[in-house]
């Protein structure tokens, strides 16, 4: 089965099989098929954060569970506004359509790609907020079981683009579907210097959550390629996060270097700064290249391997390691 439209990178791999999900009996089913028993098996949403390194030799399990309602009011004096969204929905129309519905909360994770059942596995964020600050819980299926069980936002050990879904002890767990506590007295989160100076700039009165998205929606597009043109999954590193210490360390050596202070007293570097810094952006390694406008995200310029991706990946985190002493992480997952 072919998988180039399956992964937002457009690398050209094939699956040995391939199931499309659309309920939970669906899904049940697909793991009780005796064609399909001892199988690797690949569960997979929009794709958006997977780097295909070549043929998968098993079942890809594309979650396809559709439907968003909003449950109502709860907390104290309805602090929050619960919506519960399958795995299977894109995740940008959730947001548009919980705006649409006049709830704000998702607004600065306007237009991040891929699903809904994707976003808590590596706690998707941006622009100041993260989706474990808006999750409720999630609703999982146990491969162990065949049983549904929710699991509290606390239960998911969220993390800086991670959590428990990522781990050993979360790999039986699939989501199904998501629900959320959105703020009944909306304020907005202008916590990320380059939005709280777009919305300033706006010279918007009271910017709305519907204003917030726009303007979202317009960084992204001037920064991000459009994966649909481009093939790519984002950020491909993490943001190294470094002691206060090597972080004084490294600002002695390089006076500019970006870094923001964690709560927990840790510094986060931009990856992108150091790619930067290294001369890496723009640059192209065979049909793979670093993006001409955001260094921390490497694109598929056309028919580009998933061993093209790792060696350009490799070669960056060669450099930077040599020059700053830093390590990157990878932010997609290889299959
Ligand atoms: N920078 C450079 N050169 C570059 C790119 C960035 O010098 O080529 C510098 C910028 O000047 C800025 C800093 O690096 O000072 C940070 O850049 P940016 O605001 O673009 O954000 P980022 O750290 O590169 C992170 C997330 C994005 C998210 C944005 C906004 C990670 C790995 N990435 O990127 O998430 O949209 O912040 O919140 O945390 C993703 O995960 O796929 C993703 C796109």
């Amino acid at each position: 089965f072919p998988l180039a439209s399956c992964n937002t990178f457009g690398i050209d791999a094939r699956a040995r099989c391939y199931v499309r999900i659309a309920s939970v009996a669906e899904l049940a089913a697909a793991l009780a098929d005796p064609r399909l028993a001892g199988m690797p098996r690949l569960l997979l949403g929009g794709g958006s954060n997977i780097v295909l390194t070549g043929d998968f030799d098993g079942v890809v399990l594309h979650m396809a569970i559709m439907g968003r309602e909003v449950l109502g009011e709860e907390g104290p004096d309805g602090k929050f506004t619960l919506v519960r969204a399958a795995a299977g929905e894109n995740w940008h129309a959730l947001v548009q359509w919980t705006l649409a519905q006049g709830l704000g909360g998702l607004e600065n994770m306007s237009l991040i790609p891929g699903t809904v059942g994707a976003a808590p596995i590596q706690n998707i964020g941006a622009y100041g907020v993260e989706l474990k600050d808006v999750l409720h819980s999630v609703t999982v299926y146990e491969l162990a079981t065949g049983r549904l069980r929710s699991m509290a936002a606390s239960a998911c050990r969220f993390g800086y683009r991670d959590s428990v879904f990522k781990h050993q002890d979360g790999k039986g767990l699939v989501i199904v579907d998501v629900t959320f506590a959105l703020p009944t007295a909306w304020r907005a989160n202008l916590g990320y210097a380059e939005l709280a100076q777009a919305v300033a700039g706006a010279g918007l009165g009271a910017p709305g959550p519907a204003d917030i998205s726009e303007i979202v929606v317009a960084i992204r597009r001037r920064k991000l390629p459009d994966p649909a043109l481009i093939g790519n999954a984002g950020s491909f590193f993490k943001n190294p996060v470094v002691s206060k210490t090597r972080c004084a360390e490294l600002l002695a050596a390089f006076p500019a270097l970006v870094h923001h202070a964690q709560r927990d007293g840790s510094e986060k570097l931009a990856a992108g700064w150091l790619i930067d810094q290294c001369g890496w952006k723009g640059r192209k390694l065979g049909a793979a290249g670093v993006y001409p406008k955001q260094a921390l995200v490497l694109v598929n310029n056309g028919g580009a391997t998933g061993a093209e991706v790792l060696a350009l990946a490799r070669a960056i985190t060669d450099d930077v390691r040599q020059r700053y002493g830093v390590t990157l992480e990878p932010e997609p997952v290889f299959v």
